[in-house]
């Protein structure tokens, strides 16, 4: 995260820092191999790109399927908020199929 302050995004540098943070804490759980839970770090990555006019974050993992659409959690609910704080951070975000076994999940933020 330290690429982050560095680049001094001003009042953008948290809500980078928030967006990757929930996006690469995703590709750890979610992204590895056809079994939810069984975690392969190895296979996440992550690349920040940074235009005058854009930062992009983009995180690949070690399976095709998709993240679902941010739903409404209920009021008690411990999860399902992440992407919907991507969603309110991010100005897009979406994501790709990369081949048989992998995908990047990506968001953009204009500064
Ligand atoms: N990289 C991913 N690969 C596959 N599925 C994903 C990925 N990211 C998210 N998902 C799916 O989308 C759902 C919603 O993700 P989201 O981050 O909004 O909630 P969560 O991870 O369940 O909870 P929270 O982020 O609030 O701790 C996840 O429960 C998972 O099923
Ligand atoms: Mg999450």
């Amino acid at each position: 995260m330290a690429v982050l302050w560095a680049w001094r995004l001003g009042p953008m540098a948290d809500a980078a820092v928030t967006v990757v943070s929930e996006l690469v804490t995703n590709a750890i759980l979610y992204g590895s191999g056809p079994q939810a839970g069984q975690a392969e770090p190895e296979h996440v990555g992550l690349t920040l790109r940074h235009t005058r006019d854009e930062l992009t974050v983009i995180v690949t993992d070690g399976n095709t399927s998709p993240p679902a659409h941010p739903a409404t959690p209920g009021p008690y609910a411990e999860s399902g908020r992440g992407l919907r704080v991507v969603d309110a951070l991010a100005d897009q975000w979406g994501w790709t199929s990369l081949g048989v076994a992998a995908k990047a999940v990506w968001a953009t933020i204009c500064l």
